[in-house]
């Protein structure tokens, strides 16, 4: 269990974006000072200094650039050198003001912000790539550069645009993909309101008209603005990949619990290394299990492949309605989490705090106070803790036993059109469940629903509201084999062309689960149930048949007492591979937080899977396994003092031995290799 993949740097990678072209270079020897302090190792350059080196078409300024590789070179800093494309320069702008994204109202926006650019503009990708192959000859031989970052998360800001290039490119993309108009019309059952096309040319991206879209055609032009980015990165990494073979390629993703701007786990196998920016939300109150869950998610999207934490904050962000601070601590605990989950370094946003621009106020690695100060602090001790963890380098996650299953798709098609409910973010589902195994120290692999779920032994599949015939498959061929499935409410319900799958819901799932249910009963806001086991729920409830399927709970109350909401159906003998019988759930029903801890109990007990490593309830522990040894991570986010009785060894952290029995304090990390 070893990473294979190049890296930039030889231990943890430790940085941030380093942004020198916004300050003297007398700040830049303080930088370098400061960094060899705080042990970095690595820094990402220039990610929006296309203006600052090629202020005018054709003239270039990089003697600053070539004194920062050079200086960083000295001091044995390697360099994530980025191409500029998140900040096309004024001139650009000016000479193409067509490069700019125009909105679904047909609004085209201006210069002055990031991402003015529309990724399917031919004028605009030749621009990008010509930059591209400048920087590849400038600094492809530079030996402090060791990896190549494609922009700046493509798509936050340029996620679709609805101009007249794109519209012709959406077109190709559909032919390509249905061949005739009447597959077309099909998928999209264009009969409704009799929006029949008799050519490919009279189809537009879904611009804005007097009341919705077809969901169909939202749903692919969702999935064709991915494409679009993801050729764009394509077309800039061909550039780099040709100048520079051995160097790896990546671009940042935007990965949280909540729906993403492109469809990152169908990306994932295209980057050389797989890169995440990641922001907690300080109004959440279950801020470490909102950051560990979106951490499986990078983890799940390539199974047995560490990942970089390309970006978080040291402190407070500037994006929020008010934004919170990290207090002291935080900032280890986060980046640890990230590490502990498959992360193999921890970057930021940024090295040092802009004096001005938009983002002035967001926190940075050295804080605008500079060194005196909780976060400087807490930045030289990540330095130490990540340079303590060289051992841990490449050495893999232990293999979780349970898969949450989530599709970028699912939610899009959920958000494609009105819907029984239009304030219910189904993500919730997943992100609740996953709250509820994080709660019992069970570690939880968010993975795309077309993983090989062979090494689970429960799979939940949580409003999983679209898909396909192949997922439906895999997971009754899974139940079949002895494996545990739970199914909640809104899943299967359209299938890939966004489509209703009809004769009960749902759809996908009913024949595996032996159930089916004929209406949906969503309740009003405030209104909940209880049913006759005592959990209670709200939000969403079904008018159920548990055809073929024991009745685990039933509603006790409201407009279905008495119908069945939550159901088990035992599968097969286990004769195929599993020791046990198989089982299929089905929860009807947005089950409360005390509920779905009590199920979540039962479906792990069931299932045969336990907390590999027991630990006190609000210390998080994941264990990461490899050539050079085996390392539990422990953080305790409470904070009170706890022991721990069951991991013995030597922490790395504290350069301690510790035996069964011995105390983490309040809000400390420990990682004790065993
Ligand atoms: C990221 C972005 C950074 C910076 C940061 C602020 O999304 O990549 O450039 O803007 O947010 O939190």
């Amino acid at each position: 269990m070893t990473r294979s993949t190049t890296w930039p740097t030889d231990g943890m990678s430790y940085g941030g974006d380093y942004n020198p072209d916004q300050w003297s270079p007398e700040t830049w020897e303080e930088d370098i000072r400061l960094m060899t302090e705080a042990r970095v190792n690595i820094v990402t350059l220039g990610v929006f200094s296309w203006g600052n080196y090629e202020p005018e078409e054709g003239r270039f300024e990089f003697e600053w650039l070539d004194t920062v590789f050079d200086l960083l070179h000295a001091a044995g800093i390697s360099v994530d050198l980025a191409t500029p494309t998140a900040a096309p320069p004024i001139w650009l702008h000016q000479k193409h003001p067509e490069i700019l994204p125009v909105t679904r109202e047909g609004k085209r926006y201006w210069q002055g912000g990031r991402l003015g650019w529309c990724a399917s503009t031919p004028i605009w990708r030749t621009h990008a790539l010509r930059i591209a192959e400048v920087l590849a000859a400038r600094y492809g031989d530079h030996p402090a550069l060791k990896m190549w970052h494609v922009s700046n998360e493509l798509g936050g800001g340029n996620r679709t645009c609805f101009c007249d290039e794109s519209a012709a490119h959406f077109r190709r993309w559909l032919v390509d993909k249905y061949s005739t108009i009447d597959a077309l019309n099909q998928a999209w059952g264009t009969a409704f309101w009799g929006h029949r096309y008799v050519d490919f040319a009279q189809v537009l991206p879904p611009r804005d008209s007097e009341t919705v879209p077809n969901p169909g055609l939202q749903l692919d032009f969702d999935r064709f603005s991915s494409a679009a980015l993801l050729e764009h990165f394509e077309a800039e990494a061909a550039v780099l990949r040709a100048a520079t073979p051995h160097l790896p390629v990546t671009t940042n993703f935007m990965v949280s619990t909540r729906p993403s701007v492109a469809d990152y786990a169908r990306w994932a196998p295209r980057m050389d290394v797989l890169a995440n920016d990641h922001y907690t939300i300080g109004e959440d109150p279950a801020r470490e299990q909102e950051l560990a869950m979106s951490a499986d998610r990078m983890r799940g999207m390539r199974l047995g492949q560490p990942w970089l934490l390309m970006e978080h904050s040291s402190s407070a962000v500037n994006w929020q309605p008010r934004n919170r601070a990290k207090v002291p601590g935080e900032l280890v605990r986060n980046s640890l989490s990230h590490v502990a989950r498959g992360s193999d370094g921890a970057l930021f946003f940024q090295w040092r705090a802009s004096s001005a621009g938009a983002e002035q106020f967001h926190s940075a690695m050295v804080p605008h106070a500079g060194t005196r100060s909780k976060v400087w602090a807490d930045v030289c001790e990540l330095g130490r803790n990540l340079d303590a963890l060289r051992d841990v380098v490449g050495t893999l996650v232990e293999p979780a036993r349970v898969a949450l299953l989530i599709d970028e798709e699912a939610f899009w098609a959920w958000k494609s059109g009105p819907k029984p409910v239009n304030d219910e973010p189904i993500w919730d589902t997943g992100r609740n469940l996953h709250r509820a195994l994080f709660d019992a120290g069970v570690l939880t692999d968010v993975v795309p629903p077309w993983v090989d779920l062979d090494r689970y032994r429960l799979v939940i599949v949580p409003s999983l509201f679209l898909a396909s015939d192949d997922t439906a498959r895999a997971l009754a061929e899974f139940a079949a084999d002895g494996g545990h499935v739970v199914v909640t409410h809104l899943s299967g319900i359209v299938d890939p062309t966004n489509r209703v799958r009809t004769g009960g819901y749902p759809g996908a799932f009913k024949d595996m689960l032996g159930v089916m249910s004929e209406e949906f009963f969503p309740l009003l806001a405030g209104q909940s149930v209880t049913l006759d086991n005592g959990w209670k729920a709200d939000g969403w409830t079904e008018r159920l048949h548990a055809d073929d399927a024991e009745i685990i709970a039933s509603y006790a109350d409201g407009d279905l007492a008495g119908h069945p909401a939550v159901t088990r159906r035992a599968i097969g003998d286990g004769a195929a591979g599993g020791s046990t019988a198989g089982t299929a759930w089905y929860v009807s029903t947005t089950l409360g937080r005390a509920a779905l801890a009590d199920l979540v109990d039962r479906l792990l007990a069931e299932s045969g899977v336990a907390a590999s490593i027991v630990v006190p309830r609000g210390v998080e522990a994941v264990r990461r396994i490899g050539d050079t040894g085996s390392f539990v991570f422990l953080l305790n986010h409470g904070a009170d003092a706890v022991r721990i009785d069951t991991v013995a060894g030597h922490d790395l952290l504290g350069d301690r031995a510790v035996d069964r029995g011995f105390e983490l304090a309040g809000g400390a990390c420990a990682v004790v290799r065993e």
